[in-house]
């Protein structure tokens, strides 16, 4: 069988004529005289689709009965079918949310044409919806954990812009505060979340490549120009548009972007024809940017512009309990994907977390908890395990997050740890390639440091490297 048609008219002959056509074609057929039996049979057998007629017995036409229908089923696809020629009532039922109208006598080829097109139209549109709500549970204001007041007032401000269409958003905050995942949730959650998500790094690009990435060109706009190139602002129409690192984009292009802001027109390079601009502009930043406009690096202009909606993201330090909770989170993230148990966080190993003061913020909290659910060997994660130290002021940049202190003691333990290995067995190659990352990224991406980490000649750390494109990974 394969789905189920409601056909809601009081003249017996239609119903039944509808239903040799369709059963041909392997439907099921439910039939309805008037439009409370139709509205019982919604509710009570949920076919797939309906056809009604406009006029019926009982005081509910066929349009008002398709509203009715929408009430239950917001997607449910619904046919029209008239005897009289009313174009008024055509109109009607299509703004209504009916699929299509078809006049009577009836055309049964296109009736089942019609039925075709709308139950594919529907399936797709269950698809996507499906799709959008996988990328909502990865991307959505769902995955953002946070209990504090602080975060609360992100996430309700930031749920507040989502809906404003266009808006323009400025997130601050430092790095690993979590500006990149607020961008995509507040895409996802406005009204646009079907239309593109593009992203693009300040920092990434040379000026006059950044322009053209931005605007685009005109065949001929330069020398290497030889066909025109559609620019990133274009395809971002109707979506948003994430400008990351804002704080390094280059004066002058400074000017020019505050000008798309406000005419909300711009040009392709070389080009004169003006184009719209349609989309939500996020911009984000790590930087101070009032310290950069004090120190000329920043116009005060476009500040203005872009801080209509400013969020800051509070560094992880000053979240309180929400570091544990996001720990926690981590814990139950990475035991998935290592196929690993761990119960939770032992109270020294809590306390650690809440006194650490975080520099690389919920990135290095998310890198230290990978590192701990990997090598814990016990139920509950314990202070060693986590690789931090404690510590009242802020550590240089620079430092390595793994304390030399602390590698010398693993080294000198070298052979008194074990590996939980799950009851399903693990896959080496994935061991191993977890165990380089979090190598390297204790040695700070330095090979040689990371070589003597794991006991391995450089060479064959190089090797592995490459096999496993790690290198790239942690450059990207
Ligand atoms: N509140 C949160 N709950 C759970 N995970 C979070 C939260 N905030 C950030 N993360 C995770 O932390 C990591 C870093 O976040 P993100 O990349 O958004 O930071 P960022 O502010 O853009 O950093 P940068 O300035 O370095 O680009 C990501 O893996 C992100 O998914
Ligand atoms: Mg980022």
């Amino acid at each position: 069988m394969q789905a189920t048609l409601l056909v809601v008219d009081d003249d017996r002959d239609i119903r039944e004529i509808i239903r040799q056509v369709a059963e041909i074609k392997d439907y099921e057929v439910i039939e309805a005289e008037d439009a409370t039996v139709g509205l019982e049979k919604m509710r009570t057998m949920a076919p797939d689709l309906s056809i009604l007629d406009v006029g019926l017995p009982g005081g509910i036409d066929g349009v008002e009965l398709c509203q009715q229908i929408h009430e239950i089923a917001p997607q449910h696809p619904v046919l029209i079918i008239s005897g009289q020629a009313t174009p008024e009532k055509a109109v009607e039922a299509l703004k209504h949310g009916a699929f299509d109208y078809l006049g009577k006598p009836l055309n049964l080829e296109k009736l089942m044409l019609l039925v075709d097109r709308a139950l594919s139209s529907a399936a797709t549109a269950r698809e996507i919806e499906r799709v959008s709500d996988e990328r909502k549970a990865v991307y959505g204001f769902d995955r953002l954990v946070g209990n504090c007041k602080q975060m609360h007032h992100v996430i309700d401000t930031a749920q507040k812009v989502a809906a404003v269409q266009f808006a323009t958003v400025l997130l601050t905050g430092e790095s690993g505060t979590g500006k990149e995942l607020v961008a995509h949730a507040i895409h996802l959650a406005s009204p646009n979340a079907d239309k593109p998500f593009v992203e693009v790094n300040c920092a990434a690009m040379p000026e006059t490549l950044l322009e053209a990435e931005l605007f685009g060109y005109e065949k001929g706009a330069f020398t290497d120009a030889k066909q025109r190139k559609r620019g990133l602002f274009e395809v971002a129409s109707g979506g948003t548009f994430f400008l990351d690192e804002i704080g390094e984009m280059p004066l002058n292009l400074q000017v020019k972007l505050l000008k798309v802001i406000e005419e909300r027109t711009f040009r392709r390079v070389g080009g004169t024809q003006p184009l719209q601009m349609k989309f939500r502009l996020i911009a984000a930043t790590n930087a101070n940017l009032m310290e950069q406009i004090e120190t000329g690096k920043f116009r005060r202009d476009l500040y203005y512009r872009l801080a209509v909606f400013a969020i800051h993201l509070p560094p992880l330090r000053e979240r309180g309990h929400d570091t544990v909770d996001i720990a926690m989170h981590f814990v139950e993230k990475f035991n998935r994907e290592f196929g690993k148990n761990i119960k939770g966080i032992s109270p020294d190993a809590e306390r650690l977390l809440t006194s650490y003061n975080w520099p690389g913020n919920i990135r290095e909290l998310r890198n230290a908890v990978e590192r701990a659910v990997l090598i814990g060997v016990g139920p509950y994660i314990q202070a060693n395990d986590l690789a931090v130290l404690p510590m009242q002021e802020s550590p240089a940049p620079s430092k390595m997050s793994m304390p030399e202190s602390d590698i010398d003691a693993m080294l000198d333990n070298r052979d008194n740890f074990s590996i939980d290995v799950p009851q399903t067995g693990v896959n080496l190659e994935e061991v191993e390639k977890q165990l380089i990352r979090i190598a390297m990224r204790h040695c700070k991406n330095n090979a040689s440091a990371a070589a003597r980490f794991l006991r391995m000649t450089r060479e064959t750390l190089r090797y592995r490297l490459k096999k496993y494109g790690i290198r790239e990974e942690m450059e990207a």
